[in-house]
């Protein structure tokens, strides 16, 4: 499984405690990130410094693609997910969960950093996704939107790349 855009690592660390068997990767530009994921996994757990649209992967390397809040940093959106799907298995799933711009307070984030931080892109409501999807070549891909409390909502896309005919 690899996690694209991985951070401190949160993520890789609970899954490497739920399924120790798993191999499991994470990638990040940012190498600060990944020093402060190096000291909570273990070696097996493969980290590299790199970016979401130029994967340091052969095509079909693994059997899950994840990206957790990393989407609205992405500037090519569609080019990114056709990557993430390119060291995907035929079969395997992408999996991107980021905030959704359905609800008001993800709106309004949007716009504010859209102003003001250089490293935020842009953040889609749901029916975007579902066409940034379709144009990446997943017209089939499940989306789900849901509130995580009060304010905040994520929403959270599963595509499957198409077994070979
Ligand atoms: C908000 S953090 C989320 C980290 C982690 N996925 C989590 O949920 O804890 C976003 C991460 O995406 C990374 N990132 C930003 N642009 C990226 C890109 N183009 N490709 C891959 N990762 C990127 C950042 O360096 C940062 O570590």
């Amino acid at each position: 499984m690899l996690d694209v855009g991985c951070g401190t690592g949160e993520l890789l660390a609970r899954l490497a405690a739920k399924y120790p068997a798993a191999h499991l990767s994470g990638l990040d530009p940012v190498p600060e990130m990944l020093e402060v994921a190096r000291e909570k996994l273990s070696e097996r757990v493969e980290l590299r410094v790199g970016w979401a649209n130029e994967l340091p992967w052969p095509e079909a390397s693994f059997d899950l693609v994840v990206s957790c809040n990393m989407f609205h940093y992405i500037t090519h959106p569609v080019a990114a997910v056709q990557e993430m799907e390119r060291v995907l298995r035929p079969g395997g799933r992408l999996v991107i969960t980021d905030w959704c711009d359905d609800y008001l307070a993800c709106r309004v984030c949007n716009v504010y950093l859209r102003l003001t931080s250089k490293s935020h892109y842009k953040t889609y409501r749901q029916a975007e996704c579902a066409a940034l999807l379709k144009e990446a070549g997943h017209a089939l891909a499940h989306i789900e939107r849901y509130k995580i409390n009060w304010l905040w909502g994520l929403m959270t896309a599963i595509a499957e790349k198409p077994t070979l005919s």
